[in-house]
């Protein structure tokens, strides 16, 4: 049948969609599927029925592709599609909310405070109550977007207010100084851990998708002991949120030993630079292979 490859959409991380789009219609074509490019935000979504494509590949990120609404548009269409339903989606989508559900599995986190307005009440006893370093996030951003570290009051100020231009709702997490992890998720299953290396103060979206001094190391340098207890504490995080079908599990390691989950990718980059189809390279899948297999949960 024909297939659908959404990307672009509206959100902050357009351009991030548009290159992993382009990379996931180029492999599905090379594989001999009949894909065509869908960009939501030039095209009506019922236009998926007059021209009669029968499934979906969803490569949008961030708000409108990624949490939830695009999946229920296309249960209400009746369209099949890639990787989570509405609820996981939706959950995922939100940082706060994938925190909450980690703490209520056991899971490990750090500390945090939810933010409702950049005038909090007391910036000075936020940042003690957190060790007196945060990173400040929007609750529904992707790519670090929006996002930025603070250890004074006047830094967190800033920080919140950047924050709060791309969402009403904030996450301010206690600073874990140490190693980045992700942890891909597929069909169940972790993929080989991938450790992401930067001179910058943390893996942002400079380092994410236009610095050549980025280091990806995969498999990572951990022990298979840490290598495990990685792996099994994504695949329950990703089950925590009720995820599905494919996705990404991100993770710091403290200087102490202590793994910490950051949130729940459901539809991961799929650049060049990206970390799934890198992780799927390590487990002896090629990108148009790991395509295939993502478009399989269509059936
Ligand atoms: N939000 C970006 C696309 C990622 O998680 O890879
Ligand atoms: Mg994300």
């Amino acid at each position: 049948g024909k297939v659908a490859v959404l990307f672009g959409g509206h959100s902050a991380e357009r351009e991030v969609s548009l290159r992993s789009g382009a990379a996931v219609l180029a492999a599905l074509q090379k594989q001999g599927i009949d894909a065509h490019a869908f960009d939501p935000k030039t095209q009506a979504l019922t236009e998926l029925l007059s021209a009669g494509f029968d499934r979906v590949f969803i490569v949008l990120h961030g708000r409108g592709g990624e949490d939830g609404t695009m999946q229920g548009a296309l249960e209400l269409l009746g369209l099949p599609y890639t990787g989570s339903r509405v609820l996981g989606s939706a959950l995922a989508m939100d940082k706060i909310r994938c925190k909450w559900l980690f703490q209520a599995q056991g899971l490990p986190t750090a500390p945090f405070r939810v933010a409702k307005t950049s005038t909090a009440p007391d910036h000075a006893a936020m940042l003690s109550a957190l060790n007196g370093k945060v990173m400040v996030k929007p609750a529904n951003e992707g790519s670090s977007i929006g996002m930025s570290a603070a250890s004074t009051a006047a830094e967190l100020q800033q920080a919140l207010d950047t924050a709060f231009a791309y969402d009403s709702d904030v996450l301010v997490e206690q600073w874990i100084q140490g190693r980045e992890f992700t942890v891909s998720v597929l069909n169940g299953k972790a993929l080989p851990v991938v450790e992401m290396r930067t001179p910058r103060s943390f893996y942002d979206y400079e380092a994410k998708y236009k610095s050549d001094s980025t280091q990806y190391l995969c498999p990572a340098p951990l022990t298979d002991e840490q290598t495990a207890s990685l792996q099994q504490a994504a695949v329950a995080a990703f089950q925590a949120v009720g995820a599905s079908g494919w996705g990404r599990v991100d993770a710091m390691l403290d200087q102490a030993g202590n793994f910490y989950l950051l949130e729940v990718n459901t539809v991961p980059g799929m650049t060049e630079k990206s970390l799934v189809p890198m992780a799927a390279k390590a487990a002896g899948l090629s990108f148009e292979q790991l395509v295939v297999e993502i478009l399989e949960q269509t059936l």
